[in-house]
C-alpha cells in the first residue's frame, strides 16, 4: 500500500540561487524527481486487458511489461510466474523484472533482490522456467559493484539488463518550515532519485556493465530527454533506451520527449550517414565503451616517471622478491 499523499515531486534549481528544491521558482530547470512509490496499486486483472488493448491497436511495436513480486518462498516466486505468464498471454513482447525499486522494506523486494546476487539469479530462473519472450533484468544503481549482480542475473538466464533505476535519496529540509520538503505528519523515508541530476551516475554504472559483458544486451535508463543523453548510452553499448522523469513532465506518457527522439536520432543518423557511412544503430553502438579506462590508462604528462601511482624501482637492480625454498 502506498503512503498517504503525494507519491513523486519535482526538484528544480536556478542560476540566480543554486537552490535544488521542490518548491516552484521562476527560471528553474529541471535537476532531479524524487518518488517513494512502491508498487502500482492496480491489481493484474486490471492490466491484462489494457496490456492486450494496447497490443491489439499497435501489433507492430514493442511492449514491455515490468513486474514485481516478493521473493521469499516457493509461493512468491509462483507469483512472479503468475505475472510472467499473465503479461505474455495479453501480448507483452517482453518482461522486465524490477529488482531495483529503492524504498521497500521488505528484503525480498526491490532493490533488496538487486542487492543480492542469489536472490537475482534464483527468481530470473524461475521467470525464465516459464518466459516465452525475453527477460530484462533491471538491476538497482545502490551495490558496491553492480558487475556482480548483473552477472549472477545473466547465470539465471536473464536476456538482458536494463540500468538505472532511481538512486536512494532524501528530500531537503526546508528553511522555513524545517521540515523535509515532502513528508507525512512531519516523517520521511529514503526514496529515489531520477531525472538530469543521476545521468552522469547512471552512466557509470552503464559503462562497468557493458564493459563487463561486452557481448549481452543493455537498456539504458536515467536522465535522458533527448539524443543529446540517449546517445552516450548507445555509444556505451546499448541496444535500447528508456525515459521516465522527462516523460513524466510531458503529458505523463511522453508524447513529445517520443517525437523529439525519433526526429533527433534521424537527424543524427543523417548526419553520420554522409561523415562517417553510418545507416543504423549497431554502426556506432559501442563505439566509445573502450575509451572507458583505469585511471592509470590515462596519458600523463610525463608518462616514464608514473608507475601506475606506485614509486618508480630505481637503478639496475630487479625488486627485490622472497627467496624461494627448494
Ligand atoms: C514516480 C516514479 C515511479 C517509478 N516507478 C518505477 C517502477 O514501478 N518500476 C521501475 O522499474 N522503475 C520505476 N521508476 C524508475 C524509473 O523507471 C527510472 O529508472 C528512473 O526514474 C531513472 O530514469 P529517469 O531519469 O528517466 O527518470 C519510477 C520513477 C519515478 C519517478
Amino acid at each position: 500500500m502506498n503512503v498517504y499523499g503525494a507519491k513523486a515531486k519535482f526538484m528544480r534549481t536556478s542560476p540566480e540561487t543554486a537552490a535544488v528544491s521542490m518548491k516552484k521558482a521562476p527560471n528553474a530547470a529541471l535537476h532531479s524527481s524524487w518518488n517513494w512509490e512502491l508498487i502500482s496499486d492496480k491489481a493484474i486483472d486490471w492490466w491484462e486487458p489494457r496490456i492486450r488493448r494496447i497490443k491489439d491497436a499497435y501489433p507492430n511495436r514493442v511492449l514491455i511489461a515490468s513486474i514485481m513480486a516478493g521473493s521469499g518462498n516457493d509461493k512468491e516466486l509462483g507469483n512472479w510466474q503468475l505475472l510472467a505468464k499473465a503479461c505474455q498471454e495479453a501480448g507483452a513482447d517482453g518482461l522486465e523484472l524490477n529488482f531495483s525499486c529503492p524504498h521497500m522494506d521488505r528484503k525480498d523486494m526491490g532493490s533488496n533482490i538487486g542487492k543480492d546476487s542469489v536472490l537475482c539469479s534464483t527468481v530470473t530462473e524461475a521467470v525464465k522456467e516459464v518466459a516465452t519472450v525475453p527477460v530484462w533484468c533491471k538491476l538497482t544503481p545502490a551495490t558496491a559493484d553492480i558487475v556482480v549482480e548483473a552477472g549472477a542475473c545473466f547465470r539465471g538466464g536473464a536476456d538482458a539488463i536494463v540500468s538505472s533505476n532511481t538512486f536512494p535519496s532524501l528530500p531537503l529540509i526546508d528553511l522555513d518550515t524545517l521540515d523535509f520538503e515532502i513528508n507525512v505528519d512531519g516523517y520521511v523515508s529514503s526514496g529515489g532519485l531520477g531525472g538530469p541530476a543521476i545521468l552522469p551516475l547512471a552512466l557509470a554504472k552503464m559503462a562497468s556493465l557493458t564493459k563487463a559483458f561486452p557481448d549481452k544486451s543493455f537498456s539504458g535508463i536515467g536522465g535522458i530527454t533527448d539524443m543529446a543523453q540517449a546517445i552516450s548510452y548507445f555509444m556505451l553499448g546499448c541496444g535500447t533506451v528508456q525515459v521516465c522523469t522527462a516523460a513524466m513532465l510531458d503529458h505523463a506518457i511522453g508524447p513529445n520527449v517520443i517525437k523529439k527522439l525519433n526526429q533527433q536520432y534521424r537527424e543524427f543518423l543523417e548526419k553520420h550517414e554522409a561523415s562517417d557511412g553510418w545507416h543504423s544503430l549497431e554502426d556506432f553502438r559501442g563505439s566509445r565503451r573502450d575509451r572507458v579506462v583505469l585511471q592509470s590508462d590515462i596519458r600523463r604528462p610525463n608518462p616514464s616517471d608514473y608507475a601506475g601511482g606506485y614509486d618508480v624501482v630505481e637503478g639496475y637492480a630487479a625488486p627485490e622478491v622472497a627467496p624461494t625454498i627448494a
